[in-house]
């Protein structure tokens, strides 16, 4: 996104070069690209450290959620009670919010530096009894004791994290996307608009939940 950015700043630039002669032109350009060139590697520099543990199955990325993001994720957990997890909790935000709404709350994080810094953000809020935070692989471990389940992905990872929890949690549990929803099921709420908007979805209507009922029906009547 930023690289597109720049060249787009870039390609901005050069129609007021137009006047100028060839040759003042082409250097200036070698500049522009010498300069493009740097920062992209500085960036890639970074950047890298962030994305690429990441990549292991799905690229995804260090994007936080916006307030109205974690505002509507807030509006999702009314009603809810039991313990919360965060899959890619990033810098804590959401796990802390939910905690400070009274909710045992856990943020796996494949980034070190950004579950370090999770923590210390809970103890400065006076939150950490309520909050733990774990340097995971999502894809490693089970969320099977979480019965709010909240999740800001990219689109290519929720189908197979879609056929994770749904092998993994309870009946009762409810799971909360933020800005990308799952492909198959169908959500029970949904809050917020374009980049903000967050879906909740009952696991009840999945999972075999019903089937299991449908089998226990018969059985009574006899
Ligand atoms: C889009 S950010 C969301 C951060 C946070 N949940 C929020 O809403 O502010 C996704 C996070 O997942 C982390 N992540 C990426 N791959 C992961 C993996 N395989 N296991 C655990 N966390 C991962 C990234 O480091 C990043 O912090
Ligand atoms: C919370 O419960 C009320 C009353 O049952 C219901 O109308 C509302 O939709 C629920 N909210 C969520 C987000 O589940």
């Amino acid at each position: 996104m930023l690289p597109g950015a720049m060249s787009e700043a870039v390609a901005k630039k050069s129609p007021e070069q137009d006047g100028e002669g060839s040759s003042r032109r082409s250097s200036w350009g070698l500049l522009v690209t010498a300069g493009v060139g740097g920062t992209l590697v500085a960036l890639y520099a970074v950047v890298t450290p962030f994305v690429t543990p990441a990549l292991r199955k799905v690229c995804l990325p260090f994007v936080p959620a916006t307030a109205t993001q974690v505002q509507n994720v807030l509006k999702m957990l009314e009603n809810r009670s039991g313990p919360l997890v965060d899959i890619g909790s990033g810098d804590g935000r959401i796990v802390i919010a939910a905690a400070k709404k009274g909710f045992k709350a856990v943020g796996y994080e494949l980034n070190p530096w950004l579950v370090w810094y999770s923590r210390y953000r809970a103890w400065r809020d006076g939150v950490h009894q309520n909050t733990k935070f774990y340097i995971s692989d999502l894809w490693k471990v089970s969320f099977s004791h979480y019965t709010n389940v909240v999740v800001f992905g990219v689109p290519q990872m929720m189908p197979q994290l879609e056929k994770k929890l749904e092998e993994e949690l309870e009946c009762n549990a409810r799971i909360i996307a933020c800005r990308f929803p799952f492909p198959c099921w169908i959500p029970d709420h949904t809050t917020g608009e374009g980049i903000d908007t967050v879906w909740a979805y009952d696991l009840k209507h999945y999972r075999r939940c019903e089937t299991k009922n449908l089998e226990i029906t018969p059985e009574r009547e006899s």
